[in-house]
């Protein structure tokens, strides 16, 4: 057997980048497959897509992530040393960092953080009798998850934070000047975030993530170089800045939904819940993940060997019709039947988050994406005519009009 078809192609890397959460699907219906092969960066590549294919790339131990991704969102991501970069024991110790740090009750403080930051900024918007709500969202975030994390900021020094964070995120899926912005705005970032480092390892041991951070152990007993574990405390902060689209697509939700704006008033945890899953499962964010093969494989009938390069299509697994009933429409009750696993729901990775490589950072998005649909189900606005396209080619995804709400109260 020949295995997953080869698309004709010398090099499809701009094809992606134009193309961008279209580009698999595209390929899949055209070559009739839901795997296929084709060269990347002039590499080849085979890109998988589905519940099966979630399940093989998240076994344990069968891809790194070491030379997996493209350099340029590499280096906006996750830098070297970072956890994501760790493989096997050394890996799950560096994970367990997070998951500690991340623990339900350290996520609802967080959650309190962002409401109280949220109530802050809405004077401001209610002055202006309006609200652009990107970039608005990261500056609550980054006020609140800093002031949680351990590093409270100054009203004018969370401005230029935000907006470094915000920067870092959007170059990450970008080449040319929205990637080089992200990377110059990395470094200065990084030197704030050794400082803070520095500073936390110099005084006592306080109870919060910075410490953790600091203060954490690897395998051997020795402390994080002092700009490794300031890579790992931007992985806390960053991506927490980084909800702000999820919130942005809630925004959406129900704007496009008002049948859901009035169901939530009143609802429980577990309708707001289901709402905010639906809307990591139907709006594009991570378009893939990426894994280089630790050992030899099959796939398909097909044979691959050791460094053999693999992308997971995540956005295409969240809407696959195998797994999920009409998946083009927005339809959060499917949350409430169940449809979801550990694999075929993958918008933050798959699969076990403590030994492999998922996000652990998914409970801080929905709490925080459930607190923000709280308010804006209570808040009275109204959404002006404007631009709400999402543009497929502009990886990660924002509506052209940033979502502009006017405040009537
Ligand atoms: C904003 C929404 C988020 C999205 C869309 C997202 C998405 C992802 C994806 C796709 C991965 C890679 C999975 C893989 O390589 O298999 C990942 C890994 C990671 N994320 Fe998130 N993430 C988000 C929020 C967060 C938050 C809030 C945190 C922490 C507070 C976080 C921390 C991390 C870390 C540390 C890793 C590396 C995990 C590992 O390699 O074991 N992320 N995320």
């Amino acid at each position: 057997m020949a295995g997953p078809p080869r698309e004709r192609t010398f090099d499809a890397t701009m094809s992606l980048l134009r193309e961008g959460y279209g580009f698999m699907g595209r390929r899949q219906a055209a070559l009739g497959s839901d795997s296929f092969r084709t060269r990347l960066m002039l590499q080849d590549v085979l890109c998988i897509m589905g519940e099966e294919a979630a399940r093989f790339f998240y076994a344990p131990d069968r891809f790194t992530r070491k030379g997996a991704l493209p350099p340029t969102t590499l280096l906006s991501l996750q830098d070297l040393g970072s956890v994501q970069r760790l493989d096997g024991s050394a890996h799950r110790w560096r994970k367990r960092l997070f998951l500690q740090v991340l623990s339900p009750e350290a996520v609802a403080r967080l959650g309190e953080r962002f409401d109280a930051e949220w109530d802050a900024r809405a004077a401001r918007w209610r002055e202006r009798g309006e609200a652009v709500l990107y970039p608005e969202m990261g500056q609550v975030l980054t006020r609140a998850v800093c002031a949680w994390a351990g590093s409270p900021l100054a009203d004018d020094e969370a401005d230029r934070r935000a907006g470094e964070f915000q920067a870092m995120i959007e170059g990450a899926g970008a080449v040319g000047p929205r990637n080089w912005t992200g990377l110059l705005r990395r470094s200065r970032t990084e030197r704030w975030a050794r400082g803070q480092i520095a500073d936390a390892r110099a005084g006592t041991h306080a109870d919060t993530p910075l410490a953790a951070v600091a203060f954490h152990r690897d395998e051997a007993g020795e402390l994080l170089s002092e700009r490794t574990a300031a890579v790992e405390y931007l992985n806390l902060l960053r991506p927490t800045v980084a909800v702000d689209r999820f919130i942005v697509f809630s925004a959406m939700a129900l704007h496009a939904h008002p049948e859901w704006r009035e169901r939530l008033r009143g609802a429980d945890g577990a309708s707001y819940a289901a709402f905010c899953q639906e809307v990591r499962r139907f709006y594009p964010f991570f378009p893939m993940v990426g894994g280089r093969a630790l050992q030899p494989f099959e796939w398909q009938g097909r044979r691959f060997g050791r460094g053999a390069w693999v992308l997971l299509d995540t956005h295409g697994t969240n809407r696959d019709p195998r797994a999920w009933r009409e998946p083009e429409r927005f339809d959060p009750e499917r949350f409430l039947r169940e449809e979801a696993n550990a694999y075929n729901f993958c918008p933050q990775g798959a699969g076990e988050v403590a030994s492999g490589h998922r996000c652990p950072g998914e409970g801080v998005a929905v709490e925080l994406m459930a607190r923000a649909v709280r308010r804006l189900v209570a808040m009275d606005y109204q959404v002006p005519p404007q631009d709400l396209a999402i543009d497929p080619g502009r990886m990660p995804a924002i509506p052209r009009s940033r979502f502009v709400v006017r405040l009537t109260c």
